[in-house]
């Protein structure tokens, strides 16, 4: 706990901190009363507060500092810059605090004598400290060196950076004329890179990495000089008070009037391009030196700048000689100040709008004429091409046209401006590419050993508008601050390690992070902004969105509005992004980062520059670099050639050993003796300075060599421990004082104590005289007491030694015997253990046997089996106990034997078991699938049944109403024959009458021939040889009238129709006939028989058939006239009640369609024969008609077998009758169903019936058998 008279130090927002006591105690803060009364009280937090040594400190490395803290650290820092003393360490790195005047003798040659040589820390910090342990390293370790020189602008890098290379030229002898020019390229450098910024003078504009080559013999034998991003945007405007470069007043001051003339050169303020301040730097003798004509108006009214090292009229003369000194002609400097001079000139060409251009393009304008002349000649180009090179530009088609065909666009004038600065820009800066390389060839070296780089770098920057060029050096400080922290870390814990300190690694944060963020190959942003400049439109919004994107949840990326400063909040999203560097969160406005990531030329001014006449400008621009013919997907832009240099760099700065210089700027007026402490502090920790020494803090800052403590405290130490030697002095008084173990260590050469820690025992070892007595006496008794600690020590030691010796004793004899007890199971363990293999196998027999026993087959052989392997089990233990020297090849191989015996029983028995499982498997599956099976066929026959139930019922159902349809139409016909009946018989009856009378009359006349022909036979008189013939009485129309004959057919039939009483049905019969189509009255019966067989007409087949049944129901009409009428039944070819049905039945003509639609129908009635025993008379006949006429007929006896007929075969004994004519069809219940025919026909022995429908080709069956009955 602070105590009240504790001096602390704390924040403070100008001093950074101030020195004061704690007053107040709160719950977060103390209460500080600052010491100097100008100051106010104040409130802080725990964090702002640190503990203060007491009396001023003045330390050269801040490591030595008691209390290690940044306020201490910044006190320190402050005391000695006020006392000159501008240089301090931190551990190795030299902090440098501009002093912006001269310090007497500090930079002497003397001074680099003196410094040559010695030891770090020997003499007092300085930049000649650190140059001299480069190069002794260098020489030590055999490996080049680096030095890192870094701090914001004004800082005194640069400075620093000329001493450094003074003490590498000048520190053997004096220099040579290497080290010379190696010296001469500072002035010529500054004077082209340089330029006045309101941070600095002479602020460098670009960063540089000087090499000075060494040989062997560590010998300067040459140089090389390596520059970075020059600033481009300062060569065509500055911000108010900054000027451009330098070499451009120098010219304007300094040059001869001879000069000026050529190069037709004005005062600053004719120029735009200086137009930021028109200020010469002079002394007050050289204001007089430079006339009037040449001041700005601005000059002439202020006065010159002024600058203690600055002054442009001498340093005109100054670069003109170092050019000179350099190797350049005069011809050669007037190249390179033509072209300084050339791009003043161009800026000053102005372009205005053509009138009634449509095109809106521009013109270069009327006042502006003259520079473009001068320009033009400057260049060596010709007028007309500069102007139209500068107001068009080149663009080759694409399409339309021929391919590659040149189209000159048009600028506005915008675009015309924008491309003359570029061109100012790419001449500027490629003059000073050509300049650095000037000064490199002036240098050279063949072959070099090592060499000594300083690094000149622009440090972490931060404005309040924070563009591309920030954004480059921000992320090459990421770059060296990693480095410096690897770096200074390693060496740290080096130094542990060479001392033995034992410390654990320390870790640190790590800015890899920032770094990945900004140069990852896939969406860095420099990636990311090259990808945007590839783009067809490429927009500063679309890019930073992509940034956000990509980076979204990054914690080191951030929105403009996240940052702490208000301007940059206003910012919109799209507008900027914000970067949490390692030094603080900077906010990029992204607006200009494409173009300045694009240094490209438009084509036609770089295609001008490459053909101009002034040989140097040409050199500059090489044919065949240009960015137009690269193409813009393969441009190489600002960005990934910065990126690729700095890696280059670091890649040395890894290979060498390394050196670091902070400077510091102490205040930004620019002026001495004022130190802003703030200013000092935020610089410490951007330089990462502050960190290192919070890595101090984890382990061991304070660090004394052990004679420099004794050396220390010598003078207050009484006699007794001034006779001490260093080391042993140090170790008594750590041990005697009780200091915690943890706070110091002792290493080899220092004793190292943890922060604060040192300053404790200073103030123990400072103490009043009364309490140094105490000490003392402490540290005599922790002597005698150490001492006799050792003498003790002694003998235990001696003592351990014969126990040691007894216990090996026994430790010996413990090895023996667990050696032998090792052999004998070595030897022996082959035995047992196969003893024991082998025996496992009879165990496991046992589950075979139980397997085997559930098997129906195979049983017997698998235990036979099992039996054998028991008689070889027991055999192989026998031979194993039998033989004590067996070796465990045998054993195995035994055990192997076996063992493949049993996995083949084994197998056996598997395959056995398998196939028993299979058989059983199979035989389940068969039976289910049989109950199955004859399931769904039982389902199947269900199904058939029913359906076929449902289609007979449907049959019946139709037949009936075909049959009551049927029935109701014959008792229609009925009526109306038998009217016609009535008629035709009373007819008859008269005709009846007259062929009787007709027939007496033929009679007679028969009667009166005959008798005639006895009276001729007798007289041998001649008599007409015919009887009278009996003329046809249907057909005669007069009974007495022609003698016509009727054939003998005819008369069959007349006496058949008139034995069936059916004379009124034939005569409507052949009535009908006589209507049809074809009249076959007079065809022969052969004839008919063969038109069945071959007719293709249907009507004319059907006509056939009809008159062949006709002509056969004749013959049967015949034939039963001719009957035996004993044997009548028999030879009914139908029921009786099917024939009289017929008799009965009126003639009925079928008409012709119904022989397209014949179908077939099937009968059966009952009949009993009259005249046969009871019980068989009665009896079954079956009909199937095809169409209208029988096809199949069967007749059903009880005592006789079945009578099957076919028409076509058995015609002759078949019904004759038309389907019609049997009167079947109305008869109730006579049809069946055809599957009811089939089933009784084919049981009764019939024969599957052939479909005899009516063919259209083909003979009908009737036919063949009609030739049958032939
Ligand atoms: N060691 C020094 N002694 C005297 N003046 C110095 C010293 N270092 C720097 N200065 C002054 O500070 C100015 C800026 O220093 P410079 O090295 O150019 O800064 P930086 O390179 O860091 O921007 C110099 O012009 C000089 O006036
Ligand atoms: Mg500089």
């Amino acid at each position: 706990m602070l105590e009240d008279t504790q001096l602390v130090w704390a924040r403070d927002p100008a001093e950074g901190y101030i020195q004061g006591r704690i007053t107040e105690i709160g719950t977060k803060e103390f209460e500080v009363t600052p010491i100097d009364r100008k100051y106010p009280k104040r409130t802080c937090s725990y964090d702002d507060i640190h503990s203060s040594c007491d009396g001023p400190q003045d330390h050269d490395d801040n490591c030595e500092l008691m209390l290690l803290n940044e306020a201490t650290f910044l006190d320190n820092l402050k005391t000695r810059y006020y006392k000159d003393k501008i240089y301090t360490y931190v551990a190795n790195i030299l902090i440098a605090v501009n002093p912006y005047r001269e310090i007497k003798e500090i930079y002497a040659p003397d001074t680099i004598k003196k410094y040559n040589g010695r030891s770090l820390g020997e003499l007092p910090p300085h930049v000649f400290a650190i140059a001299d342990k480069a190069i002794r390293d260098m020489r030590v370790y055999k490996l080049s060196q680096s030095i890192i020189v870094s701090g914001e602008s004004g800082a005194g890098k640069t400075e620093s950076t000329k001493y450094l290379l003074k003490f590498l030229c000048y520190s053997h002898d004096s220099a040579g004329p290497i080290e010379t020019k190696i010296l001469d390229a500072n002035p010529v450098l500054e004077a082209f890179g340089n330029a006045k910024t309101t941070r600095n003078n002479n602020s460098s504009r670009f960063g540089k990495f000087i090499e000075v080559h060494y040989d062997a013999k560590c010998q300067v034998v040459g140089g090389y000089i390596s520059h970075y991003l020059l600033e481009k945007s300062r060569i065509c405007t500055q911000s108010a008070e900054e000027r451009n470069y330098h070499v451009f007043y120098m010219l304007l001051a300094g040059a001869p009037q001879q000069l000026r003339d050529k190069l037709n050169l004005g005062k600053p303020d004719d120029y735009r391009y200086l137009s930021g301040c028109t200020q010469y730097f002079a002394n007050a003798k050289t204001e007089q030196l430079i006339p009037g004509s040449q001041k700005s108006k601005n000059h002439q009214q202020k006065g010159p700048l002024k600058d203690p090292i600055i002054d442009d009229y001498q340093h005109f003369h100054n670069l003109d000689k170092a050019l000179g000194r350099l190797g350049l002609s005069d011809v050669e400097k007037l190249g390179i100040y033509s072209l300084v001079a050339a791009v003043l000139h161009l800026g000053n060409i102005a372009f205005e709008e053509i009138p009634d251009d449509v095109r809106g393009g521009c013109q270069v304008s009327e006042a502006s004429e003259h520079s473009l002349t001068i320009t033009s000649g400057l260049l060596g180009v010709d007028q007309t091409e500069l102007r139209t090179a500068l107001v068009s530009r080149v663009m080759q088609s694409k399409g339309g046209g021929f391919k590659g065909t040149v189209i000159m666009v048009p600028l506005k004038i915008y675009e015309a401006s924008n491309a003359r600065d570029a061109l100012a820009k790419a001449i500027y800066s490629r003059l000073f590419d050509r300049i650095v390389g000037l000064i490199n060839q002036s240098i050279p070296f063949q072959a070099s050993n090592f060499y000594i780089g300083v690094l000149d770098i622009a440090g972490f920057e931060y404005f309040t508008v924070n563009s591309f060029e920030q954004f480059c050096i921000n992320y090459c400080n990421e770059k060296l601050q990693k480095f410096f922290n690897d770096n200074i870390l390693k060496n740290e814990q080096e130094l542990y390690k060479r001392e033995g300190l034992n410390v654990p690694e320390i870790t640190f944060t790590d800015n890899q992070d920032i770094i990945e963020l900004i140069e990852a190959k896939s969406n860095g942003i420099f990636t990311l902004l090259d990808e945007e400049s590839k783009l067809p439109k490429p927009s500063p919004s679309h890019f930073t969105a992509e940034v956000h994107k990509s980076w979204a949840s990054h914690y080191r990326l951030g929105l403009p509005r996240s940052s702490r400063l208000k301007a940059h909040r206003t910012l919109r999203d799209e507008e900027g992004f914000l970067v949490r560097h390692f030094a603080g969160a900077v906010c990029y406005n992204t607006e200009q980062f494409i173009e300045k990531n694009n240094d490209a030329l438009h084509a036609s001014l770089e295609g001008l520059m490459q053909e101009c006449e002034n040989p140097l400008l040409r050199t500059l621009f090489p044919s065949g670099s240009s960015t137009s013919i690269r193409g813009k997907l393969n441009f190489i832009s600002v960005g990934s050639k910065f990126k690729t240099q700095l890696g280059e760099l670091m890649e040395k700065l890894e290979q060498n050993g390394t050196n670091f210089i902070r400077c510091i700027k102490p205040n930004s007026k620019m002026i001495d003796r004022q130190f802003e402490g703030s200013l000092a502090l935020a610089q410490l920790k951007c330089s990462g300075t502050i960190s290192v020494l919070e890595l101090m803090e984890h382990g061991y800052p304070s660090r004394v060599l052990f004679a420099d403590l004794y050396n220390m405290y010598k003078s207050v130490l009484p006699p007794e421990l001034v006779s001490l030697p260093a080391r042993t002095f140090c170790e008594a008084m750590f041990q005697s004082l009780n200091l915690s173990a943890k706070d110091f260590k002792f290493g080899i050469t220092k004793v190292f104590f943890r922060p604060g820690k040192f300053v404790e025992f200073d103030r123990i070892m400072r103490s009043d005289p009364e309490n140094m007595l105490a000490i003392v006496a402490k540290v005599k008794k922790w002597l005698i007491r150490s001492r006799w600690v050792k003498s003790a020590l002694g003998a235990l030691c001696v003592i351990k030694l014969r126990n040691r010796i007894i216990y090996r004793n026994k430790c010996v004899l413990m090895a023996q015997r667990i050696a032998r007890g090792f052999l004998a199971r070595k030897q022996h363990r082959p035995r047992y253990q196969g003893i024991g293999k082998i025996n496992k196998i009879r165990t496991n027999t046992l589950k075979t046997i139980e397997i085997a026993n559930g098997l129906k087959m195979g049983r017997d052989e698998i235990v036979g089996g099992v039996n054998d392997i028991y008689r070889q089990i027991d055999d192989a233990i026998k031979t194993i106990k039998l033989t004590p020297r067996i070796t465990q090849r045998e054993i195995d191989s035994m055990y192997t034997v076996v063992m493949a015996n049993m996995n083949k029983l084994t197998v056996d028995l598997n395959t056995k078991l398998k196939e028993q499982q299979q058989a059983d498997e199979q035989e389940r599956l068969r039976k289910i699938q049989e109950a199955l099976e004859a399931e769904r066929a039982a389902k199947e026959a269900e199904e058939h049944r029913q359906r076929e139930e449902a289609e007979n019922k449907r049959l019946k159902v139709e037949m009936e109403t075909r049959r009551k349809h049927a029935e109701a139409q014959r008792l229609r016909q009925e009526e109306e024959d038998r009217r016609a009946a009535l008629a035709l018989q009373e007819q008859l009856q008269k005709e009846a009458k007259d062929d009787a009378k007709y027939r007496q009359q033929l009679e007679q006349e028969r009667r009166d021939h005959e008798l005639a022909l006895r009276l001729a036979s007798e007289s041998n008189g001649q008599v007409e040889d015919s009887p009278p013939v009996i003329r046809n009485g249907i057909n005669d129309a007069s009974p007495m009238g022609s003698n016509k004959l009727i054939s003998f057919s005819q008369v069959v039939s007349n006496i058949a129709s008139r034995y069936l009483n059916k004379s009124d049905n034939v005569r409507a019969q052949q009535q009908a006939l006589g209507k049809q189509k074809y009249d076959l009255s007079k065809w022969k019966y052969s004839e008919l028989r063969d038109a069945i067989n071959t007719s293709c007409d249907i009507e004319l087949l059907e006509a056939c058939r009809q008159e062949f049944h006709r002509r056969l129901k004749v013959y049967h009409a015949w034939k039963a006239k001719n009957r035996k009428r004993t044997t009548m039944d028999e030879n009914e070819r139908a029921p009786r009640s099917v024939m009289e049905a017929a008799f009965k039945q009126p003639p009925t003509v079928q008409p012709i369609q119904q022989i397209v639609t014949a179908q077939h129908r099937y009968f059966r009635i009952p009949f009993m024969r009259a005249n046969a025993p009871d019980n068989t008379k009665r009896g079954l006949w079956y009909a199937h008609f095809d169409g209208q006429w029988i096809a199949r007929q069967m007749e059903l006896h009880a005592d006789k077998p079945p009578i099957l007929l076919v028409a076509g075969t058995d015609d002759m004994q078949m019904c004759e009758l038309s389907l019609e004519e049997t009167g079947l069809t109305r008869k109730r219940g006579a049809e069946i169903l055809e599957h009811e025919f089939n089933r009784e026909w084919e049981r009764n022995g019939g024969k599957a019936y052939k479909n005899l429908g009516v063919r259209p080709n083909g003979p009908h069956p009737a036919a063949a058998g009609m030739q049958k009955q032939q």
